[in-house]
C-alpha cells in the first residue's frame, strides 16, 4: 500500500520534470557501451545546439512570428488554445524603453513578511485583474495565457516551422523575468501605487519553505491547488516524492539539493541556465538548467491539485499562472537568478549574439504591445527593481560524503580489483540489449575512465568537469526517473544530503513538440541526455586524482524497465 501510494505520488508528482533531449542524427559510436570503461571522446552530440554551432545554426536570434496563433500541445499532448483576441499581430509593437532612472526602486520582499495592508492591496488589485473583460491583455486569465503562449508552442519561429518556446533552455530564465517585470508594473498600476513589487516565495530558506499564506486570501486564493500539499505543516519537497519526512529532515535535504542545483552543480553558465536553443528545428535543444528542473518544476507540480489530469493549475505549463503564486514562485526563480550571476562575479551569461538578441513581446501597463530582447533584462537596476535580501544558509550546506572516501574507494577498488564492476545482485552483461545499450530495469553500475586527473584548479575553473549519460531511451514510457551517484558502496541509504549524489534524471510524459507541423513520428527516434558538473563532488570524494570513477544510476519506483542507456562519460565544459 505504501510502496502503491509513493508511485502514484511519484506519477502525479512528474508533470514537468526536467530533462535534456536530442535528436539522435549523430549516433554514438558502437564502441560506447557502457561496461567498458572507456575514455574515448565518443563523437555523440551532447546535445542539441552544440555542435550546431556556426554550422547548421542560421546564426540569427529567436523570435515569433506573431501572425499565426495556433492551437498547441499540453505536456501531456493534449490540445489546447491560447490565443488572443486582440491579435497581436495587429497591434503597434513598440521597443522596450527602460523605465525613468529616477523611478522608484521597487523592493521585492519575501512572501511570508509582507503586512497586512499590502495583502490587501494587493489582493484588491488581482481582484480587478479578474474583472475586466477577457479579451483585455491585462485580464488575469489573459496574462495567464502569456505563459501558455510560449510554453505550449503557440507561436511558429521566425522564418521557420520550429515551434517558439521558452522552457527548458537559455530562454526561460529572459522570459520570466520579463513576464513578471511587466506583471508588476500592471498590478500596480491598478493600485495607483509605483512602487508596488510582487512578493518572493523564498522557499530556497527554512522560513520560506511552507506554501505561502497570503496566496491563500480573497482573490490570490485558488481552488485547483492540492489539498494535502497545502497543509500547514507540510514543508515544500524539492525531490518529486512525497516522503513525509520530519520538517527538519526535510529542511536539512533541501538546503543541501540547493547547495547542489544553485553551487556544485552549476558551475557554468548552461549547466544553471539550459542550453543554447538556436532558431530553426535543426536548432532545438531541451536541456534546462538546475533550476529550472528543479525546485522550479517540483514545485510547480507540487503545488498543483494532484486530481487533475495534469495537476493544474500550478502543475502544468499551459495553466500554471493562472494561480497567482506563480508569480511568487517566479519571482524566487529570478532572485536565483541574481545570487547566482553575483556568486559568478556579475559576469555576463552568454556573450552570443542569439541569446542578446532573442525577443519576446508583452503588453505593457499602458496596454501598449512591447519588444523586449533578452539583452534588456540583464540588468535589473536598469528595470528599477530589487530583492530585500534574507540569510542564505544554503550557501554553507555543502553535502558531506556518506562513507568515508578512503574507505569507499577502497572497497569500489577491491570490487575492481576482482573484475566485478558492478554491486551483487545488480544488471550484467547479458542484459546488454541488441543496439548496445543497456535496460534501466535495475541499478547499473560502471566504471568511467577520466581523460584528465590532478587539474589545476584555473583548469577546473577553466573547465568543468561533466558526467554526461547519454543516449537515454524512454521509448513510450509515461515517465522516468533516475538519480545518478558517485563513488557509491551502497547507493540504497542515499539522499541529495549525501556527496555522492551527482543529480537527477526525470522526463515528461510524452517527448515534446519541437514542430508546428506533421511531427508524427519524431518523438520515438528522440534520445535523452543529461549533463551533471562534478568537479565539486570529485574534490570531495577525493577521487580527484583517480583515473577513474563508479558511476550508479538507480532507477526509481521501477520506473526505468522500458527505458535504455547508450552510456556514460566523461566530458568537460568551458
Ligand atoms: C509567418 O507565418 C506566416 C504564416 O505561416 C508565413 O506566411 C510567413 O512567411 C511567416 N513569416 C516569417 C518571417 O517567418
Ligand atoms: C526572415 O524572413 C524575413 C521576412 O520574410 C526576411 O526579411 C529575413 O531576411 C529572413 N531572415 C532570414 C535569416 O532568413
Ligand atoms: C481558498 O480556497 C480553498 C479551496 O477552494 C478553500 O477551501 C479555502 O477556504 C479558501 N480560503 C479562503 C481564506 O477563502
Ligand atoms: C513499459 O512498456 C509496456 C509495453 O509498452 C507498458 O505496458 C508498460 O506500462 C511500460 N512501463 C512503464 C513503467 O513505462
Ligand atoms: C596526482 O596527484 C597525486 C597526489 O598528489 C600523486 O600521487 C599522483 O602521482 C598524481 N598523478 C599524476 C598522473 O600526476
Amino acid at each position: 500500500m505504501e510502496g502503491k501510494r509513493w508511485l502514484s505520488l511519484l506519477l502525479l508528482v512528474l508533470v514537468l520534470v526536467g530533462i535534456s533531449m536530442d535528436l539522435p542524427r549523430e549516433a554514438p559510436a558502437a564502441s560506447s557501451n557502457i561496461l567498458k570503461s572507456s575514455s574515448a571522446r565518443i563523437p555523440v552530440n551532447p546535445q542539441g545546439g552544440e555542435q550546431r554551432d556556426g554550422s547548421k545554426s542560421k546564426g540569427i536570434p529567436l523570435k515569433a512570428n506573431l501572425s499565426v496563433c495556433h492551437a498547441s500541445f499540453s505536456d501531456a499532448d493534449r490540445p489546447v488554445y491560447c490565443c488572443p483576441a486582440w491579435k497581436d499581430a495587429d497591434q503597434t509593437l513598440l521597443d522596450f524603453e527602460f523605465p525613468d532612472p529616477s523611478s522608484p526602486v521597487r523592493i521585492r520582499r519575501p512572501a511570508h513578511l509582507v503586512d497586512e495592508e499590502f495583502v490587501a492591496k494587493y489582493e484588491r488589485a488581482v481582484a480587478i485583474m479578474k474583472q475586466i473583460p477577457p479579451d483585455h491583455p491585462h485580464n488575469f486569465w489573459r496574462q495567464a495565457n502569456m505563459h501558455c503562449l510560449y510554453c505550449t508552442g503557440a507561436y511558429d519561429q521566425m522564418n521557420s516551422s520550429a515551434l517558439f518556446k521558452i522552457h527548458r533552455s537559455w530562454l526561460f530564465f529572459p522570459w520570466h523575468r520579463a513576464f513578471i517585470y511587466f506583471h508588476e508594473r500592471i498590478l500596480g498600476k491598478f493600485m495607483g501605487d509605483d512602487t508596488f513589487a510582487l512578493p518572493y516565495w523564498s522557499w530556497d530558506t527554512p522560513e520560506g519553505m511552507w506554501f505561502p499564506d497570503i496566496y491563500r486570501k480573497g482573490a490570490l486564493n485558488e481552488t485547483e491547488r492540492d489539498a494535502i500539499h497545502l497543509r500547514e505543516a507540510a514543508v515544500d519537497d524539492f525531490d518529486y516524492v512525497d516522503h513525509d519526512l520530519a520538517s527538519d529532515v526535510q529542511i536539512a535535504d533541501n538546503l543541501a539539493f540547493m547547495y547542489h542545483q544553485m553551487i556544485s552543480g552549476a558551475k557554468k553558465t548552461e549547466l544553471f541556465m539550459g542550453c543554447k536553443l538556436r532558431s530553426g528545428v535543426e536548432g532545438w535543444c531541451d536541456g534546462p538548467g538546475t533550476i529550472e528542473a528543479a525546485p522550479h518544476n517540483t514545485l510547480h507540480s507540487w503545488v498543483g491539485n494532484r486530481y487533475n489530469p495534469e495537476r493544474e493549475n500550478m502543475g502544468a505549463f499551459y495553466s500554471a499562472a493562472r494561480d497567482e503564486v506563480f508569480f511568487a514562485h517566479h519571482s524566487n526563480i529570478d532572485r536565483m537568478w541574481t545570487v547566482w550571476k553575483k556568486l559568478h562575479g556579475d559576469k555576463p551569461e552568454f556573450v552570443d549574439q542569439e541569446w542578446l538578441e532573442s525577443e519576446f513581446t508583452f503588453y505593457d501597463e499602458n496596454v501598449r504591445l512591447r519588444r523586449i530582447k533578452v539583452r534588456d533584462v540583464l540588468n535589473i537596476d536598469k528595470l528599477r527593481y530589487r530583492y530585500e535580501d534574507i540569510d542564505m544558509p544554503w550557501l554553507a550546506a555543502r553535502p558531506k560524503p556518506s562513507v568515508h572516501p578512503k574507505i569507499a574507494r577502497d572497497i569500489l577498488k577491491k570490487r575492481n580489483g576482482e573484475g566485478v564492476l558492478r554491486m551483487p545482485g545488480e544488471t550484467d552483461r547479458s542484459q546488454l540489449s541488441e543496439y548496445g545499450s543497456w535496460t534501466l530495469d535495475k541499478t547499473i553500475t560502471v566504471r568511467v575512465d577520466r581523460p584528465r586527473i590532478n587539474r589545476t584548479g584555473q583548469e577546473k575553473e577553466e573547465e568543468e568537469e561533466i558526467l554526461l549519460v547519454y543516449g537515454i531511451d524512454t521509448k513510450r514510457s509515461r515517465f522516468v526517473k533516475f538519480d545518478v551517484f558517485i563513488n557509491v558502496v551502497d547507493e540504497t541509504v542515499l539522499s541529495p544530503k549525501s556527496r555522492e549524489f551527482a543529480g537527477t534524471f526525470v522526463n515528461l510524459h510524452h517527448v515534446s513538440r519541437t514542430k508546428s507541423h506533421d511531427d508524427g513520428g519524431m518523438d520515438s527516434k528522440m534520445k535523452s541526455h543529461l549533463k551533471l558538473g562534478i568537479s565539486e563532488l570529485l574534490e570531495d570524494l577525493e577521487a580527484d586524482e583517480d583515473d577513474s570513477i563508479w558511476v550508479t544510476l538507480v532507477p526509481r519506483g521501477g520506473t526505468g524497465v522500458n527505458t535504455t542507456v547508450d552510456g556514460v562519460r566523461i566530458d568537460y565544459m568551458k
